[in-house]
């Protein structure tokens, strides 16, 4: 009895630490590796389990709360009501089973209830006060949001200002202050053409549109926005301060429909569980022909002092449901399992199948996680398995089908040696992964070290991607990441597969890296546990890289995000010959500076389009005085410099500009004239 406590409490700690994993992913990343449904089972794995030992349930269990977007980068502002998810289900008997449970509630009435497409988006809220926008917010943990207003305002279906007349719509009782709610997506057309254009310059495409939207949402440049062309559906519009004004699902949204604002066309009523299924059934056809994608259908009560008297659960509010599409599976051979060995030294399975198609795409690896879960499916190479992904997403193998299995396929074996070097592997107390113990001589952990350190959150040297970066070692020129600055053009330009252009390039990319934030100077590190989240709380309260190397623990313990484990991370990173090293190296070559020269506030917040740019300013500008532009700059968190090279970032060009503007043309530096520099300012101002 014991002993099953124990192995539950282990399945307990799994599965949180499991669902923390993909929360970070899925909310924070905009990265997920499983499907929804994927994501549900474990949550309802983790519940089923506390509901039966509630001796096993803590204050921080994922079942007591919803995930969150939120994102330092953006103000956090309080909502003016919950915003808060509807429970999903992927089984027809539980909408029965929810429209009976609704009925009883109330007594055994009949009850109208309304079904419409799930958007498969970003949940977005806008203010409005006195026909103004005022405000947007993304969901965050839904008690607070992420000020978003100057991405919504870009948005071509929301307008700033309510078009005259739109105090009509409410019917003489306008409330001052109101909200509406929807779902921000992109459309198919729009996805797949903004990943033609990221892949053409190098870009990461996007997993899915779901992604895609989420990421353009969070970005600092709201000109961004305008270019992908987001797209949204409202669904719900209450008012602040004031009491109504609809008294239906229905009234609410045709009252955003007569305010101009876009409502979904496809609404149906039932009032019974037949009638709700025989719509969701319809709207299953219409999927693949909407142009956009949808995850499920939204069920609720239609009247809203019904929905009041059935009311909410602290998770979620028991008047609607949210019925989602189980994701798409498909059959296939899984022809080997080959090992990974990530920068930290982590083995991860992963799995070679034969080509198969699947929800629009081929499908040819998935990842295995490891060994408990390649144990807990008994999965070996040989298998036929069924792999799924929830919306494009990084399919996984979900089960094995046993009666295919051929004669002699063998489990995997545990790794007892890293595949790449030959090193004895670990595995650490509370981890399920295997890891490398050889950090400085097993070359996948050295091409992972360099990958992160050059990552677009890091050191974002552009042009040294994966392949680069082997040949690079390959050629003995570069072991670690404080390399890369004695890099020289003429030693890369006779590598394969380079030419003066791209070595003149890269050179001046890796030149750029000291003038990176402070804080992703730090994420650049590769400290164990030291997210780019995290890396910007630790730059906020020590300034440099002295300060952080002698950081007390509790010091560092009593940042928000930094626990025990993250500030013993950071203490062993910096007790650590090799790291300690690696930072006295990259401090010799003005990576790290001994004293931050850019003040913090300017460094973190990435508010500014200045922020850590160089610039150069050249002609005569109508606005302000030179010496005054340069102030406006600096303030900024830019630099402002005299003459142009590789390591500018910008130029601003006047009237009459002279060489300067042409030198920059010839080094493809970016030319701003005197109304783009104004545009920018502005947007600063509008910040706020
Ligand atoms: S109604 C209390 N209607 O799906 C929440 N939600 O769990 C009421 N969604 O994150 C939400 N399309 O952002 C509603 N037509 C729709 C929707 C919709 C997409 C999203 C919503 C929320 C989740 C519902």
């Amino acid at each position: 009895m014991k002993k099953d406590l124990s192995v539950l409490r282990e399945e307990v700690s799994r599965l949180r630490s499991e669902i923390a994993r993909h929360d970070d992913l899925y909310y924070r990343r905009a990265e997920p590796e499983i499907s929804d449904q994927q994501y549900d089972a474990l949550v309802r794995r983790l519940r089923e389990i506390e509901s039966g030992h509630p001796e096993l349930v803590t204050r921080d269990s994922p079942t007591l709360r919803v995930g969150s977007d939120s994102d330092e980068r953006f103000p956090s502002v309080a909502h003016s009501r919950r915003m808060i998810s509807l429970q999903n289900s992927y089984d027809p008997d539980d909408v029965a089973a929810f429209v009976d449970s609704i009925a009883k509630d109330l007594g055994g009435r009949e009850v109208l209830f309304t079904v419409e497409p799930k958007i498969d988006g970003v949940a977005v809220a806008a203010r409005y006060r006195r026909g103004e926008l005022e405000l947007g917010l993304t969901r965050g943990d839904g008690e607070k949001g992420d000020d978003i207003t100057r991405n919504l305002a870009r948005f071509r279906q929301i307008p700033t200002t309510l078009p005259d007349g739109w105090r009509d719509a409410f019917d003489g009782d306008a409330p001052e202050l109101f909200e509406i709610r929807g779902e921000a997506y992109l459309d198919h057309a729009r996805f797949r053409s903004l990943n033609v254009e990221r892949e053409a310059r190098g870009a990461a495409p996007f997993a899915n549109p779901r992604n895609a939207t989420a990421g353009t949402l969070k970005n600092l440049d709201p000109q961004v926005v305008s270019d992908r062309g987001l797209s949204v559906f409202f669904y719900r519009l209450f008012a602040i301060e004031s009491e109504g004004p609809g008294r239906t699902h229905r009234d609410e949204l045709d009252l955003l429909r007569s305010l101009g604002l876009p409502v979904n066309p496809f609404l149906r009523t039932a009032t019974g569980p037949d009638g709700i299924q025989r719509h969701l059934d319809e709207l299953a056809g219409l999927r693949d022909g909407l142009g956009y994608q949808i995850d499920g259908a939204v069920i609720t009560v239609d009247d809203f002092s019904l929905q009041r008297r059935v009311g909410e659960t602290a998770k979620a509010p028991r008047w609607g449901l949210a019925f989602k599409y189980a994701a798409e599976e498909a059959r296939t051979v899984l022809r080997a399992i080959t090992l990974q060995v990530g920068r930290t030294g982590v083995i991860t399975p992963v799995a070679e199948l034969e080509p198969v198609a699947l929800a629009g795409s081929t499908v040819s690896r998935a990842t295995l996680h490891n060994w408990d879960e390649l144990e807990r499916k008994d999965i070996r190479a040989g298998d036929t398995v069924v792999v799924a992904k929830g919306g494009d997403i990084i399919p996984k193998v979900l089960r094995v089908d046993l009666d295919l299995r051929p004669d002699g396929a063998a489990p995997e074996p545990r790794p007892g040696r890293c595949p790449v070097c030959g090193a004895p592997t670990e595995r650490r107390e509370g981890e399920v992964a295997y890891r490398c113990t050889d950090r400085i001589g097993c070359p996948a952990q050295t091409a992972g070290r360099l990958r992160h350190f050059v990552g677009r959150d890091a050191a974002d040297v552009e042009g040294l991607g994966s392949r680069q970066i082997e040949v690079l070692l390959q050629a003995g020129l570069i072991s670690g990441p404080a390399d890369l600055f004695r890099l020289t053009a003429p030693s890369l330009a006779v590598l394969p597969g380079w030419g003066e252009v791209s070595a003149t390039k890269l050179v001046a990319a890796i030149a750029a890296a000291p003038r990176r934030p402070w804080a992703n100077k730090i994420f650049a590190l590769g400290i164990p546990g030291v997210g780019i989240k995290t890396a910007v709380v630790i730059a906020r309260r020590f300034t440099d890289i002295e300060q952080l190397r002698t950081a007390d623990p509790g010091a560092l313990e009593e940042l928000p995000d930094v626990g025990p484990l993250v500030a013993a991370a950071i203490g062993d990173f910096f007790a650590d010959p090799d790291s300690a090293r690696l930072v006295d190296e990259l401090r010799e070559a003005g990576f790290l500076l001994d004293v931050e020269t850019l003040p913090p506030e300017t460094v973190v917040s990435a508010d500014s389009w200045f922020a850590g740019k160089a610039f150069v300013l050249t002609g005569t500008l109508e606005s302000y005085s030179r010496a005054v532009a340069k102030e406006m700059i600096e303030k900024r968190g830019g630099r402002v410099t005299g003459s142009v090279s590789g390591k500018t970032d910008c130029v601003i060009a006047g009237a009459d500009p002279g060489s300067k503007r042409k030198r920059a043309v010839k080094l493809g530096v970016p030319v701003l004239d005197e109304a783009g520099f104004l545009e920018r300012l502005r947007e600063d101002e509008d910040d706020g």
